[in-house]
């Protein structure tokens, strides 16, 4: 058989991440013990109540298919969440999703046309530029790296950047990877441009139970100006450590949301039903253990700044998720593969974010873990 394949598969290259973890299960399956700063996910298990509601949702017998845009209990607990960060999406403008990436999915298949003009701030997530290539969307980037990584110091350049052509900006706050999270007045500059030039905007907000500022990160759409053009991203792999229910959300516009609707009607058909009945438990009646996850993910935070500022290793300064950038040799990904060949410590190449001469770590691992990767990486050389 003569393969062709489509262009828009052609125009995307494999995750990043998984040229990491294929090295790191080599490494492991010839019993060497890796230390994986590498990984997306928390390492808390999922809480007890949130598993429970799971459970009894089986013996119930919600194994059947869902609403395609989720059950009624759930996004109306969504739409209660949504209220609290000031946003204000109906019911009817909520997709619950398999997991947060599948509601970007349809929102990048939704909104963009080959030749679309999406704008991405560096360094940014992997999957916003294969979702945007998929698309067949043209990519416009702005690199927050000579500014620790902060969005108000480039607005500058963000306003040169964007025009009456740009379609689509996404934001991520807390980021994936850096950490950081956007000052209100970065946000009220992306506000700014977007009503000036009439574009849309993601708010890529999955980290947003896992910041460490005094008050909750503001929410872009809760903006004067921007309920109308804002898509929110949130969903439960994170704050709640539910990466393998595959459960996530999106408020969108109602027009746009009619249209996203199409395609998870027509691909996934809907989130699996039993879980969307633990995720509304998770919803209500989670408060104590996110603080708790919030409240380590934090200490190990502060632990590994104090190691590094130790070797002479000043961090941009990470206030939200489980990462971090380190500043590491021009050529990272060397640097990368170095590391975890003879540290055996894996971390994920920045230039896979669209930064190089850094490379990203997670904290989503012990402090023992932890402080044994920067030993590792100590006495390899590395730090
Ligand atoms: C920035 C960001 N957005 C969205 C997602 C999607 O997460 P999920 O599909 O597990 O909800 C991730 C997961 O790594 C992420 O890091």
């Amino acid at each position: 058989m003569n393969w062709t394949f489509a262009d828009r598969v052609e125009r995307v290259e494999p995750s990043a991440t998984l040229a990491i973890s294929n090295a790191a299960a080599e490494l492991e399956a010839d019993g060497i013990d890796v230390v994986d700063l590498s990984v997306g996910e928390p390492d808390f298990p999922t809480p007890e109540n949130v598993v429970e509601a799971g459970k009894r949702a089986i013996d119930e017998g919600y194994t059947g298919y869902a609403p395609s845009d989720g059950i009624p209990e759930l996004k109306e607990a969504i739409a209660e969440k949504f209220d609290d960060d000031g946003l204000d999406y109906a019911t009817d403008e909520i997709i619950v999703t398999p997991g947060g990436k599948q509601a970007l999915f349809e929102t990048f298949m939704a909104l963009l046309d080959e030749g679309d003009e999406v704008v991405l701030l560096d360094p940014a997530w992997v999957s916003y530029e294969a979702m945007a290539k998929m698309a067949g969307a043209d990519i416009e980037r702005v690199d927050l790296s000579p500014h620790e990584f902060q969005l108000e110091p480039a607005l500058d350049e963000l306003a040169a950047t964007v025009s009456d052509d740009t379609d689509f900006l996404v934001t991520n706050s807390p980021s994936n990877p850096s950490g950081a999270v956007f000052s209100d007045a970065a946000l009220e500059g992306v506000r700014d441009l977007a009503v000036d030039h009439d574009f849309a905007a993601l708010a890529d907000e999955i980290y947003q139970r896992i910041a460490y500022t005094d008050e909750t990160p503001t929410s872009l759409g809760s903006l004067d100006g921007m309920d109308d053009r804002t898509v929110t991203l949130n969903g439960f792999s994170k704050a709640y450590s539910m990466t393998g229910w595959r459960l996530g959300y999106v408020g969108m516009p109602r027009p746009l949301r009619e249209q996203a609707s199409k395609i998870q009607s027509h691909s996934v058909s809907c989130a699996t039903h039993f879980v969307q009945r633990a995720g509304v438990e998770a919803l209500r009646n989670t408060e104590h253990a996110v603080a708790e996850m919030r409240s380590a993910f934090r200490e190990r935070r502060d632990m590994l700044l104090d190691l590094f500022a130790d070797h002479g290793k000043e961090v941009p300064f990470p206030d939200g998720a489980f990462y971090m950038m380190l500043p590491v040799d021009e050529d990272d990904q060397a640097w990368c593969e170095g590391a975890i060949e003879e540290a055996h410590v894996a971390t994920v190449p920045g230039s896979a974010f669209g930064t190089p001469g850094y490379a990203r770590l997670s904290y989503a691992a012990s402090e023992q873990r932890l402080r044994e990767g920067v030993d590792r990486l100590v006495e390899h050389g590395y730090l």
